[in-house]
């Protein structure tokens, strides 16, 4: 089962110089209780994704098409403020940096404690004793409670926007960048600490990062996205064992600490394509080293490949091959 169904979702902006295309056309499927990473270069649509999902769009920000269905309803449909009714309660966010979700001036208990009341309908008594709970699931010391933002570190924010999101137990969590802020080590037990949350309590969860070790780390299942696009969607095992298109080859590449092969870095050259002018065949064809004419004339569906996985990639047939030479550093030197 489907706790939320993202159906060729479009987002678009409006800027000076054009229609600016961030999503273009992504479905995916978020099963119950488990996490999907989301992954892929900053730029691709990943918060323009999550915005979405959530209902908190900039102003020159629209869905021109698709379906977002969430417990058989369409969320697209849906007006502010109905959508703005299951924030927290059905729906929560952690945002890359805590500071977008903590509001600065207010103690971090006194926040937990308004979600508690006026989304949750409990009384102050029963508020005070779940924030405390919240803060000992999360790994926080209670005490913290009465401290202000700036008071925390940088691990401890995230630890404290986790509980924010988790105090009204949604269904479905969505993770921005979650310990993007963070360095290595924190990164790491904060991870831990979700992980062991979402486990225990069954949640399902988007997690989005730029980092596919993160993926790797707590993941379920995997969508990678490449210009505004689903190029490459499946179990995290097997998509990142036997990935079939080029792109997740190479960005499988730019992290040699998860294949533990002392490999070097190597970055995928080259930039994505102007979303507001997106290329209508493959947009990865520019940075391809296996680009061939057809990918500059065809578009390339998402579709099941061997593994089970779905990709999109002219040449998918031909992965065996491909990933044997895209583990080799001067494939993606030019
Ligand atoms: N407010 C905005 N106005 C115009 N373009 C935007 C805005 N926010 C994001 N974009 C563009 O949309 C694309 C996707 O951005 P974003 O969703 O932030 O990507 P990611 O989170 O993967 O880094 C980028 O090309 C970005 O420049
Ligand atoms: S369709 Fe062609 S250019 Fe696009 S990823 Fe596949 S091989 Fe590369
Ligand atoms: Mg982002």
């Amino acid at each position: 089962m489907s706790v939320l169904s993202v159906q060729d979702l479009k987002v678009h902006y409006r800027t000076d110089r054009g229609v600016a295309q961030a999503v273009r056309g992504a479905s995916f499927e978020v099963p119950e209780g488990q996490v999907v990473g989301v992954v892929g270069e900053s730029g691709c649509g990943k918060t323009t994704l999550a915005r979405a999902i959530m209902g908190v769009m900039p102003k020159t920000a629209s869905i021109a098409g698709g379906k977002l269905l969430f417990d058989g309803v369409d969320l697209v449909s849906l007006s502010p403020k109905d959508l703005a009714a299951r924030r927290w309660r059905d729906i929560a966010f952690i945002p890359q940096s805590a500071m977008n979700s903590l509001d600065p001036v207010y103690r971090v208990g006194t926040q937990i404690a308004e979600i508690l009341i006026e989304r949750g309908g409990m009384d102050k008594a029963s508020a005070k004793r779940r924030a405390v709970e919240l803060f000992d699931m999360v790994g926080l010391d209670a005490g913290r409670l009465r401290d202000f933002p700036h008071q925390y570190s940088g691990g401890m924010r995230q630890r404290a926007a986790i509980a924010m999101a988790l105090a009204l137990e949604p269904k479905l969590v969505i993770a921005d960048e979650p310990v993007t802020a963070l360095d290595v080590i924190i990164q790491r037990q904060v991870l831990d600490t979700f992980k062991d949350l979402q486990s225990r309590l069954g949640l399902s969860v988007i997690l989005i990062t730029h980092d596919i070790s993160v993926v790797a780390y707590a993941s379920d299942r995997v969508v990678v996205m490449y210009a505004g696009e689903v190029i490459e969607a499946g179990a995290t095992a097997e998509v990142l064992k036997r990935p079939f298109h080029p792109y997740t080859m190479g960005l499988y590449k730019a992290f040699p600490e998860l294949h533990g092969d002392g490999g070097t870095l190597v970055p995928i050259e080259g930039t994505p394509p102007n979303l507001i002018h997106p290329p209508s065949a493959c947009a990865f064809a520019d940075r391809c080293p296996f680009v061939e004419q057809r990918c500059r004339e065809v578009h390339p569906p998402l579709e099941p490949v061997e593994s089970g996985s779905l990709a999109a990639c002219l040449r998918s047939g031909e992965a065996d091959r491909l990933r044997v030479l895209a583990g080799e550093a001067s494939t993606w030197l030019r």
